[in-house]
């Protein structure tokens, strides 16, 4: 097997598009984050950076652009809902991946227990209130404490190196029965106690 690397980079060499080749072999959710403001407005914008923090107690986290036009006023609710999009919203990851508004024009979906926007069809709910919040590099670290989850229905989309995709499991066959050695008979007769 050829080990050998296709390209290699110190920090000097990584550029963004490097950056996002090498980290772009590890697939990811896509989840939309949402929220809605006291004008009724809806929020959300997509990440691919959701995923879980603690068990104990329940906490979550993504990390959000400093250019987000969406997070400064999801910030000001300090709450949200991280909505886990299923392999058939590929439109809903466009919609709300988009900047400016009407992003939620023709999009189902349903208040949760928060109030934030719930979208019809995602195959999980995380409700969240904003614990934390820490500026990182140049995105902002998010830390929200889970209040309440629902599952929905389907399989999680992914994305990787710039392709929505699906999980596919791979099927490990199980260890063949270990063989008898040949010399060993299968049973032994018992010995007579004489
Ligand atoms: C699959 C996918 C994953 C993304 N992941 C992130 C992410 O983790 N953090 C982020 O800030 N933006 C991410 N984006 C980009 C944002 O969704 C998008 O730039 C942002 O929502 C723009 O709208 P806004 O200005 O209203 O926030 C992702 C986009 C896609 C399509």
């Amino acid at each position: 097997m050829d080990i050998t690397p296709a390209s290699t980079a110190t920090l000097a060499d990584i550029t963004p598009a490097y950056y996002r080749q090498v980290l772009g072999k590890l697939p990811t959710g896509v989840t939309a984050i949402t929220g809605i403001n006291d004008d009724d407005e809806k929020l959300g914008l997509v990440v691919g950076t959701f995923q879980s923090l603690s068990l104990d107690p329940p906490l979550v986290m993504f990390c959000v652009d400093k250019s987000s036009s969406s997070w400064p006023k999801l910030r000001k609710l300090q709450k949200f809902t991280a909505n886990i999009l299923s392999d058939d919203q590929i439109n809903i990851c466009r919609s709300l991946s988009r900047k400016g508004p009407q992003k939620f024009e023709g999009l189902p979906c349903t208040a949760g227990p928060l109030g934030t926007p719930h979208l019809d069809g995602a195959t999980a709910y995380i409700d969240c209130l904003v614990t934390a919040e820490v500026v990182v590099g140049d995105h902002y670290m998010v830390v929200g404490a889970v209040t309440g989850m629902e599952e929905g229905n389907g399989d999680a989309l992914l994305f990787r190196a710039g392709k929505f995709g699906q999980y596919l499991p791979i099927e490990i066959p199980a260890p063949a029965e270990q063989a008898a050695p040949a010399s060993v008979p299968a049973s032994v007769p018992a010995r007579s106690a004489s």
